[in-house]
């Protein structure tokens, strides 16, 4: 995108030459997919998604997860587009410039902490992917290869155990992703990263594939394709479908200005009904296909689905080193993940630093290192929470059934994923409905060149009404505020 982009002056400019701001753009848009795609392919894919699977009773909750796709999740990435293309600036300035001196612009404020409180514990995930990918390179998994199938699985769980259980050394990991994170953006995200993407990507995508080939010519796999194509509905309560809307908007990158900022870069002209369907069928089919990947493996060797956030750092390395050249590939999987991750992590980064720099008049470098310092203060705490032994930042809960252990990486998971996010939904569907108005919206949904069809009209109707009703019944059913 760097090669022919065309400047857009824009008044929202803290360190522009002149008056104006020069705003980069989506030279195409096929650009803009990757970046989109980008930041929704992730963890959300190929450790929350199926780690959620697991844990909620397979193919059911995949089906509630896709229903909520349609109706929710896509309805509101195609507003929050139209409300960044339209303004073409940070989050909290989009609302305010559509509707000056109201109160709509707390829900940009309200992203920006969701934001945060995501990176708070996405930046730690990445970390341990970063510290297998590395470790797997350098060869340190390599007893395990003689090992019988048991021996085995016991040695990868103790070997994420030492990843999640270390105090430092997790902490370190996080460091490292912070540290690239900040640097490139620090120098701006355009040129570099969107090139590196269109490599990058379908070489993942092309391992994955090879991977899904190996889990299912497994001998015993077909247990886990029973548990992906058979639905247990009795899984299924109030918290499930929260905990399933709240996944459609995560792996969408919804509801905290990240598609928000991102569209605020494409040409007026570009259909942006046509690239909600684009990057919300390559997020869910990568999603699908790491489930494909990871349960027929799970039941092959025995393994437990409900492992929670550790079930990829389980699971696959058992496959890995069971293959033909696995430790190469292995290598290579984790590494293009930690990619995959980067660029999510830019996302959820990139819309705070947009808001120091656009809304806070601070400069891009100073407002790098204050947002970079910030997660790292708040992710450390989170990292030990999850360390094995430390017990450090656990809270306990008193429940029904006696005490429980929450530790403060479940606490962020479930304000900004179960809480901030669905309200913050709530509000981009009320102000398709009162704060912009109809035709606008209609006219930007379809570009320039477009006109509005029924499916755009029955878009309207859903984003309006469906959408915000079922998100906050939904919302208050899994709070148990519905009883
Ligand atoms: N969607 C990304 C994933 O699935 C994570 C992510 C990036 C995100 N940007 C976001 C989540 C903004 C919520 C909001 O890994």
């Amino acid at each position: 995108m760097a090669d022919d982009y065309k400047p857009v002056h824009h008044k929202h400019d803290a360190n522009a030459p002149d008056d104006y701001h020069v705003r980069g753009n989506f030279a195409t848009k096929l650009g803009f997919i990757l970046a989109a795609a980008g930041s929704a392919v992730g963890l959300g894919n190929i450790w929350r998604f199926p780690w959620l699977v697991g844990e909620n009773g397979g193919s059911a909750f995949i089906l509630v997860y896709l229903i909520c796709i349609v109706i929710v999740g896509m309805p509101v990435m195609l507003a929050e587009f139209i409300i960044g293309r339209h303004t073409q600036t940070d989050q909290v300035s989009a609302y305010s410039e559509i509707r000056p001196g109201t109160p709509w612009c707390l829900n940009g404020l309200l992203g920006l902490v969701s934001g945060l409180l995501i990176m708070s514990f996405y930046a730690p995930v990445a970390g341990w992917v970063l510290a297998f990918g590395c470790k797997m390179g350098l060869g340190m998994f390599g007893e395990a290869r003689g090992m019988d199938t048991e021996a085995m699985t016991v040695f990868f769980q103790d070997a994420s155990g030492s990843i999640i259980g270390g105090t430092t050394e997790p902490i370190v990991w996080m460091l490292v992703i912070m540290v690239i994170t900040g640097g490139i953006i620090a120098m701006g995200v355009e040129g570099g990263i969107e090139r590196a993407c269109k490599v990058l990507m379908p070489t993942l995508l092309g391992i994955m594939v090879l991977l899904l080939i190996r889990s299912l010519t497994l001998p015993g796999m077909s247990g886990g394709l029973a548990f992906l194509l058979k639905p247990d509905f009795s899984k299924i309560s109030g918290m499930t479908i929260l905990e399933a809307m709240s996944q459609a908007f995560f792996t969408l990158s919804l509801a905290m200005g990240a598609m928000m900022t991102y569209a605020s870069y494409v040409r007026k002209e570009v259909n942006l009904s046509k690239m909600v369907v684009s990057v919300a069928s390559i997020d869910t089919g990568i999603a699908l296909l790491a489930g494909l990947i990871i349960f027929p493996a799970v039941f092959a060797f025995g393994m437990e689905p409900a492992a929670g956030p550790a079930l990829i750092f389980h699971t696959l390395p058992v496959v890995f080193t069971q293959m033909p050249l696995g430790h190469v590939i292995g290598t290579a999987f984790f590494l293009l993940l930690t990619v995959a991750a980067i660029t999510s992590t830019i996302s959820l980064v990139e819309p705070i630093v947009t808001w120091f720099v656009d809304g806070l008049g601070i400069r891009r470098i100073y407002g790098t290192l204050a947002v970079v310092t910030l997660i790292v203060a708040l992710a450390i705490p989170v990292t030990l929470s999850v360390s094995g032994d430390s017990g450090l930042f656990v809270l306990l809960v008193q429940g029904e059934d006696g005490v429980s252990r929450m530790p403060l990486f479940d606490v962020f998971d479930f304000l900004a994923t179960k809480l901030a996010m669905p309200i913050g939904a709530i509000v981009i569907c009320l102000f398709t409905a009162f704060g912009m108005k109809r035709a606008m919206v209609l006219k930007e949904a379809v570009g320039t060149e477009g006109t509005p069809g029924r499916a755009i009209y029955l878009w309207y109707w859903v984003c309006i009404t469906l959408s915000p009703v079922l998100i906050l019944l939904v919302l208050l059913q899994g709070l148990g505020v519905l009883g």
